[in-house]
């Protein structure tokens, strides 16, 4: 079977491909970067350079017959830098490229694709959120609005065939996360305002293995959300990190000094209460995460890290 990752060389590529060669499918990863050639080729996987901006440019060099599509592609979103209006509306217009392309060469194949969402849910007190549940765009996730209508039309028209997974914050050794660490490090990290809000997590190995299971039940016109079991407040979140790392417990900063300096869109986000149930993905997925709780994951990620570091 022939699956094509677009953003296989990110935070969850980098758990999922290794796992995909193991199951012995064959991977074709698309990148922007020559310099990632022989990091896909270690893990057992194809390279194929382009950007999926510019389908034109690589659409010759892709096999001739595919199975499938894996979409994790997303646009650069540097940490610590302001949020303004003119780059909100530049990634909304990327994420729509990307989602728009992509299911575009799904549809030129013949072929499923499986899509990414994240848990844009607005919940209160102990409410939790499914996946019947609205998306709530505000801040920095309206950039997706657009995808959630082209995603909903496709699931009407059956064309192409989608699998939506709807992730929780994603951590693991990369991305976001590292960024994280390295300031925990620094002791630079600090809490924002009172973090007292419910955000989801899912471990980076456990959103890897959730597409797995995606491509071999393949509920075509289904949306999963993938978070894990254990519903934490950011601030709690990030004292057991803390802890983990065995550093001092982060001191705080106001929200309003964030709101000053990353911008509104950002603060928005980290403020928004969201409490998610992944009840519909261990049933129809059969995906139960390895790392039901932020607690064990944390642990898990650190001990990566660490592990990298002294290579
Ligand atoms: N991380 C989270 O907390 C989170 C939460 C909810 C949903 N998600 C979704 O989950 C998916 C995976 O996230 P992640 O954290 O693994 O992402 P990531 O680490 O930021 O990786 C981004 C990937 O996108 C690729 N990419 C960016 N622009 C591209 C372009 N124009 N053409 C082709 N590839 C491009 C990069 O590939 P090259 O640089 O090699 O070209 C890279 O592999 C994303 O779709 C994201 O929206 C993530």
């Amino acid at each position: 079977m022939k699956i094509l990752v677009i953003g296989g060389t990110g935070l969850v590529g980098s758990y999922l491909l290794p796992r995909l060669v193991e199951k012995n499918y064959e991977v074709f990863v698309l990148t922007r970067s020559e310099n990632k050639i022989e990091k896909i080729k270690k893990s057992g996987a194809h390279s194929i350079i382009g950007d999926i901006r510019e389908p034109e440019f690589f659409k010759y060099v892709l096999p001739e017959r595919l199975d499938i599509i894996v979409l994790l592609a997303m646009p650069s979103v540097k940490p610590g830098q302001r949020m303004t209006k003119r780059r909100k509306a530049e990634l909304r217009e990327e994420t729509n490229d990307f989602f728009r392309n992509t299911m575009e060469l799904a549809i030129h194949y013949n072929i499923p694709v499986i899509l990414p969402g994240g848990t844009s849910y607005k919940t209160e007190k102990n409410e939790t959120a499914d996946e019947t549940w609205p998306i709530y765009r505000i801040g920095l996730t309206e950039i997706g609005m657009d995808t959630d209508e082209m995603v909903n039309n496709a699931i009407k028209a059956n064309n192409p065939k989608i699998v939506q997974l709807i992730y929780g914050r994603i951590y693991g050794n990369g991305g976001l996360f590292r960024f994280m660490y390295n300031m925990m490090e620094k002791g630079r990290f600090r809490i924002i305002g009172k973090s007292d809000n419910f955000l989801p997590n899912i471990y980076a190995g456990d959103a890897a293995g959730a597409i797995i299971k995606a491509i071999e039940k393949l509920p075509i016109g289904e949306k999963f959300i993938i978070a894990d079991d254990s519903p934490v407040t950011q601030k709690d979140f990030v004292i057991y990190m803390a802890q983990v790392m065995n550093k001092k417990r982060p001191g705080h900063i106001p929200g309003f000094i964030i709101k000053m300096v990353l911008g509104k869109d950002f603060y928005e986000v980290l403020r928004t209460n969201c409490r998610v149930s992944n009840s519909k993905a261990k049933k129809i997925l059969d995906w139960y995460p390895e790392y039901p709780s932020y607690k064990q994951g944390l642990e898990k990620t650190i001990r990566e890290i660490k592990e990298k570091n002294s290579d």
